[in-house]
């Protein structure tokens, strides 16, 4: 499968909010949020433009990945930024085939010229030590309630740029769906049955 990857333009916003509820839809809840956090990040400040990538094979758009400022406050207040990403979307039929990987390889690559310290993101462990990303406590970076936990992990963008920063990890509010808002929106796209399934409960 020949895949291109490219920066996400306007006129791809609807396919991609449509494959990002596609990907998400029953997997970690009944139904999904995902799709419309994208939609709101889009017009927010913590949106990062230069990191909002769709992968296409066949000239259709079967990945995407999105980043956006995070912070990490540290102890005497003061704030460093951050960034996180997410959601990341591959078509469900073409899962397992290396496009994730290659959203999130680029991409990283791409943020070595950047200016942020590190990507903080909350994920499945298994997947994402692969790509360097290492639990957060390692950095003494607590979560937003102070916690620690494997999912919440943390990659430098260079080595060292953590040096000296430590604290805890505030996401955008945009993260924190507003279920009436959510259901709103996604009553736009076409109706969709919601499942509790067995691993959404682990
Ligand atoms: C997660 C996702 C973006 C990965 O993209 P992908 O193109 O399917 O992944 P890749 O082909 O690059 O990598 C496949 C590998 O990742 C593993 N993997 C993928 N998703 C995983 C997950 N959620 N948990 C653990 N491992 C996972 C596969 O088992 C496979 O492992 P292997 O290389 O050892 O065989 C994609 O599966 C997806 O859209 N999932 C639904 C939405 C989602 O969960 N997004 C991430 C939220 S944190």
């Amino acid at each position: 499968m020949e895949l291109t990857l490219r920066l996400e333009k306007p006129e791809d916003f609807r396919a991609v909010e449509e494959l990002t509820r596609e990907a998400f839809w029953d997997v970690y809840a009944p139904g999904c949020s995902e799709h419309f956090v994208l939609h709101q990040l889009r017009n927010l400040p913590a949106f990062v433009p230069e990191l909002d990538f769709v992968a296409l094979s066949d000239g259709h758009i079967v990945g995407h990945i999105v980043y956006s400022r995070a912070k990490i406050v540290q102890n005497d207040g003061s704030a460093r930024e951050v960034l996180t990403f997410g959601p990341i979307s591959v078509l469900p039929s073409l899962q397992g085939k290396g496009i994730g990987s290659r959203l999130i390889q680029e991409t990283l690559r791409i943020l070595r010229d950047k200016e942020f310290p590190a990507v903080v993101i909350l994920g499945e462990p298994a997947y994402y030590h692969r790509f360097g990303f290492v639990s957060a406590e390692q950095y003494q970076v607590s979560y937003s309630d102070g916690s620690n936990f494997d999912a919440f992990m943390l990659r430098e963008t260079k080595e060292n740029a953590m040096k000296g920063i430590t604290g805890t990890f505030f996401l955008d509010p945009v993260f924190f769906v507003d279920e009436a808002a959510l259901e709103s929106y996604d009553a736009t796209f076409p109706p969709r049955e919601k499942h509790v399934t067995d691993t959404q409960l682990k």
